[in-house]
């Protein structure tokens, strides 16, 4: 199968943005994601901006960029590993030593205590929580620091602090008598380390889409009320399945004092929710399953946790990358299965399961935008400078944030996925 950068290239306006055909570093500087989507981690000196994509690598063409990335790969050996997201585009994902779900690839990051560098081929959080996790002299390079994530910039610190302090001012900060806090914060793995070492520090936990049933479970062992953030879908989504009553879960906006909500809504509260959402995950609809019903009677459908709840509980089935990867694979052939999660994920498993009908339940292409952003050409140029003894773009979490981050990380990492 054709990859989605090739489609993309070729008929850009089979895209939800027609500016993907481009090259990365012609749209990398259009506000909204980038360096500082995550907080206080620290830009390398000289600040390299996406823009300065030494020209010579933005006019090499594919067959030159694989070239030297296998050239450098072979050169730096076990001195390297490459960690590719399963949003990432095929051209990257066929030089990564690993390739999984968030959860997976931060699990990944330890395997290698011995890899000088880390290159992660994901976004800005994902090489934050490498980092964190990575020992003290392992460099973990982001290879385009454009490279966010809308859904995490949508909870910041200061937001989530005064949310906090507005929160505790309500409820206390005084256990219950079974030894249970007001409120456990837990972050969603897409978010800055600012955040994951706020929950360290407030006896709280990450978690990711894979392990979001167990990391609920911890807190409510802990707490009597959760603050989930940033994503509303996955919290209620995966609180709902719980068995918790949408009635008990109220949103928190930032703008608004108590987010918008009555002293005894959050009172009442099991899971509060912050109203971040995945801009990708948000596309998905109902209507495309029902017409994926119609069309193909029989077609299973599964979603990633990220997509709203009606469209959640319209599928057949919810579960995060590895759940959909999963769920392939113990299919039959002869199957049809409709995905709603990224295109570059679904294509590649239509492209392994041949004897089987995969399609990605929004009929437009379009990619995670800013996973997008990993382009061979900014990969080429990371591994070339690696070869030459420089480390560009690294990711470096201040140490301060990094060891209160580490303590809900590692809490996560003990949450295992059921
Ligand atoms: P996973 O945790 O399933 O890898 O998802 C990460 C992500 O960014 C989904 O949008
Ligand atoms: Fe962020 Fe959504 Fe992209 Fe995942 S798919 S990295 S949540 S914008």
């Amino acid at each position: 199968m054709t990859s989605v950068q090739t489609v993309i290239a070729a008929d850009p306006e089979a895209s939800c943005d027609a500016d993907l055909a481009a090259g990365p570093w012609v749209f990398d500087l259009t506000p909204g994601y980038g360096p500082g989507a995550s907080e206080r981690d620290t830009l390398p000196e000289p600040v390299v901006r996406p823009d300065q994509l030494p020209a010579a690598y933005q006019r090499m063409d594919e067959a030159e960029l694989h070239a030297r990335i296998r050239a450098a790969k072979e050169t730096l050996g076990d001195r390297l590993v490459v960690l590719g997201h399963f949003y990432q585009r095929d051209e990257v994902v066929q030089h990564a030593d690993f390739v999984g779900d968030s959860f997976q690839l931060a699990n990944a990051a330890l395997t290698r205590p011995d890899a000088e560098a880390i290159v992660f081929c994901g976004v800005h959080f994902m090489a934050e929580t490498a980092d964190i996790l990575s020992g003290p002299d392992q460099h973990v390079v982001l290879p385009n620091l454009a490279a966010g994530c809308s859904m995490a910039d949508m909870a910041d610190e200061e937001s989530v602090e005064a949310a906090w302090e507005e929160l505790t001012d309500l409820l206390g900060t005084e256990p219950d008598a079974d030894g249970r806090q007001p409120v456990v914060p837990v972050t969603y793995m897409n978010s800055s380390a600012a955040l994951k070492a706020f929950c360290g520090r407030h006896g709280g936990i990450v978690c990711t889409s894979s392990n979001a049933a167990t990391v609920l479970e911890w807190a409510f062992e802990r707490g009597q009320r959760v603050l989930f953030f940033p994503d509303q879908h996955l919290g209620r989504n995966t609180a709902k399945a719980m068995g918790i009553g949408l009635d008990r879960m109220p949103m928190w906006d930032p703008a608004r004092f108590l987010g918008g909500n009555s002293e005894q809504a959050l009172q009442d509260a099991a899971v509060i929710l912050w109203h971040g959402f995945c801009s990708v995950h948000r596309r998905f609809s109902v209507a495309q399953i029902e017409r994926a019903r119609r069309e193909h009677p029989g077609v299973k459908v599964v979603v990633h946790p990220e997509c709203p709840m009606p469209v959640v509980d319209a599928a057949d089935a919810a579960g995060s990358t590895d759940f959909i990867q999963k769920f392939v694979a113990a299919s039959s052939p002869g199957d049809v299965i409709a995905i709603g999660t990224e295109v570059n994920l679904v294509n590649r498993l239509a492209a392994e399961h041949p004897d089987r009908t995969i399609f990605c339940l929004d009929p437009v292409i379009c990619p995670c935008s800013t996973m997008y952003r990993i382009h061979p050409g900014y990969l080429a140029w990371v591994l070339d400078g690696l070869v030459a003894g420089e480390v560009r773009n690294e990711i470096v979490v201040d140490a301060g944030v990094a060891a209160e981050a580490r303590v809900a990380l590692e809490r996560m990492l003990a949450a295992l996925p059921r």
